[in-house]
């Protein structure tokens, strides 16, 4: 048996890396007719490519690159009045254009934040760690500080806390906090969420009776905002990095291996 050679990738991790979509869009678009090979449509997303065999790919008529790119993760420490966006037509204010300005090309974030909220965004160009990180279904946890345009007793918030830790049903959906304390240093509430709904802390607060003033993002997953000043963009450690893209990918393998869906270990 010939051992392959390490730089080489199966058809729909190309295609996730170099168009920085998701797994399940690459086998999609594969499974779709749109992907080709050396000018005709290929339709095993799991074939394996040698990048020195010469073979041209192209998504849509555009050529790709076979050549990996080296998947990156960093810390974005999104400031208040951003948009989450690629590009808004009303606004110049999004995290699309800072990330084009500052070189990232080919970089999205991982779960959004309204415009008026802040705090940590992960910006990567792995398609795995973009999904396993913002869809529901994962559950991460998200830990934000939460300002509130009362001031109420420790008693009430502590009460507000444990309704909402039993689930509050709002708009044909169930919100729950994992967990929820007083934050004695930032002088607010703290709350931490596996599911990442829209809106999903100022819906639970407003079914409390309160409104949310200012919401910061300080915690996805083990990534923590730290010291990173708004704006700021900082990579990751790199052992850091590598253990979250790992850890996304074997969460996304186990999904696929329970959904049936062909995907083996060494799907990288
Ligand atoms: N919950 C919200 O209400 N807004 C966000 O941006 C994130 C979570």
């Amino acid at each position: 048996m010939s051992i392959p050679d390490p730089s080489s990738a199966k058809l729909f991790r190309v295609l996730q890396t170099q168009a920085g979509i998701s797994r399940r869009k690459a086998l999609d678009l594969v499974l779709a007719g749109e992907v080709s090979l050396d000018g005709r449509p290929i339709l095993d997303p799991f074939l394996v490519l040698d990048p020195t065999d010469g073979h041209r790919v192209a998504l849509r008529g555009h050529p790709l690159s076979l050549h990996p790119r080296e998947p990156r993760v960093y810390r974005f420490h999104k400031p208040a009045g951003m948009l989450c966006s690629h590009d808004d037509p009303h606004s110049g204010n999004t995290a699309g254009r800072l990330l084009r300005a500052e070189g990232f090309l080919g970089y999205t974030w991982a779960g959004r934040l309204d415009q008026d909220a802040e705090g940590l965004l992960l910006v990567t160009n792995d398609g795995d760690l973009v999904q396993a990180s913002s869809h529901p279904r994962y559950e991460v946890r998200k830990t934000y500080h939460v300002w509130l345009a009362e001031t109420p007793s420790s008693a009430s918030l502590e009460r507000a806390f444990r309704i909402m830790q039993a689930g509050i049903e709002d708009e044909g959906e169930v919100l729950r906090i994992l967990e929820g304390r007083i934050d004695s240093t930032a002088r607010c509430a703290a709350v931490t969420l596996a599911e990442g709904r829209k809106h999903e802390v100022k819906r639970l607060f407003a079914r409390c009776g309160y409104s949310v003033t200012r919401l910061l993002r300080v915690a996805v997953g083990s990534v923590e905002l730290g010291r990173l000043a708004p704006g700021a963009i900082e990579r990751l450690p790199q052992a850091e990095e590598a253990r979250l893209l790992e850890d996304a990918r074997r969460l996304l393998d186990k999904t696929d291996a329970e959904r049936g869906c062909h995907s083996d270990d060494d799907s990288v």
